[in-house]
């Protein structure tokens, strides 16, 4: 029986849930991809596409039950959805913002949809996935950011401050679940990227590019380079297979080394 592996923000070429996605077929599950972008579902012709706005808990109620009618059973859920722009229907392709958006003086409707996207997707996620994850065990993985451990400095484009607070509840989320589940065999993680070189950091590099010459802020990374999807998606399905079956609870942080824990 393959296992069957439920991966939100896969759909996109060039993000880290799409290298995910392509990392889980080749270990042999099936994977159902619950994404807005529509336009990356015909690529994905091996997995159940699924239009999901995770922010919607009807909608991911829906995206389960439809999985559950197709294979019949769920292994692993990976919550790759993110981000503090492109991340509603309405703004799915646009350009970063300009400027911050601190905690100060974002609009609160910032607050709510990046609030909506990065941690209540998560939570909608893994409370109507867990019955079906329960039933033989599994595994969890959340995508939380550096942004967490070391907050967004003031100016910082195509970012904000509620993204920081949002995966500061991932990873307290990641922590919450891996003691509930644990019983059932069900492990709970959490990856915190650093910078990663996803069609996300593309848009925004070009900004501060611009901004502060074309080093922009690699600088501040011990290995001088970012991460790529690929080595991020190496570690998030690692965490789903049975090569880490007694870790959980666990956030790792995956950085070049620009922050430790
Ligand atoms: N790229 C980085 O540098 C970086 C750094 C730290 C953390 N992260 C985190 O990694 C994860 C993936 O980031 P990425 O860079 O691959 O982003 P991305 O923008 O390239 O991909 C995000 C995917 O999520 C989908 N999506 C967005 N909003 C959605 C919604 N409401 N419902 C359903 N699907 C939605 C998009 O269509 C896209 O396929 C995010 O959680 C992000 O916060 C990324």
């Amino acid at each position: 029986m393959n296992r069957v592996a439920i991966v939100t923000g896969g759909a996109k070429p060039d993000s880290i849930g799409c290298a995910v996605v392509k990392g889980l077929r080749r270990e042999g599950c099936e994977v159902v991809v619950a994404d807005l972008y529509e336009a990356g579902f015909a690529a994905l012709h091996d997995c159940l596409c699924v239009k999901t706005d995770v922010a919607d808990p009807a909608a991911v109620e829906k995206m389960v039950l439809k999985t559950i009618q197709t294979h019949g059973r769920i292994d692993v859920l990976v919550n790759a959805v993110g981000g503090s722009w492109g991340i509603t229907q309405q703004d799915l392709v646009a350009s970063p913002p300009r400027g911050f958006r601190g905690l100060t003086n974002c609009e609160l409707s910032d607050w709510r949809t990046i609030l909506g996207a990065n941690l209540d997707s998560a939570f909608y996620c893994a409370r109507a996935a867990a019955p079906h994850l329960k039933k033989q065990g599994g595994a969890i993985v959340n995508v939380a950011s550096v942004a967490a451990r070391k907050g967004i400095p003031p100016g910082s484009e195509g970012s904000s401050g509620p993204y920081a607070v949002a995966k500061g509840g991932i990873m307290a989320m990641t922590r919450q679940l891996a003691l509930e589940l644990g019983e059932f065999g069900v492990r709970v993680n959490c990856v915190a990227p650093g910078v990663v070189a996803s069609g996300r950091f593309n848009r925004v590099s070009q900004i501060s590019k611009k901004d502060h010459g074309p080093e922009g802020h690699l600088g501040t990374i011990p290995m001088g380079r970012v991460g790529t999807v690929a080595e991020c998606a190496a570690l998030i399905v690692a965490l789903c297979t049975d090569d880490t079956s007694y870790m959980t609870g666990v956030i790792v942080d995956l950085n070049g080394a620009s922050y430790a824990a």
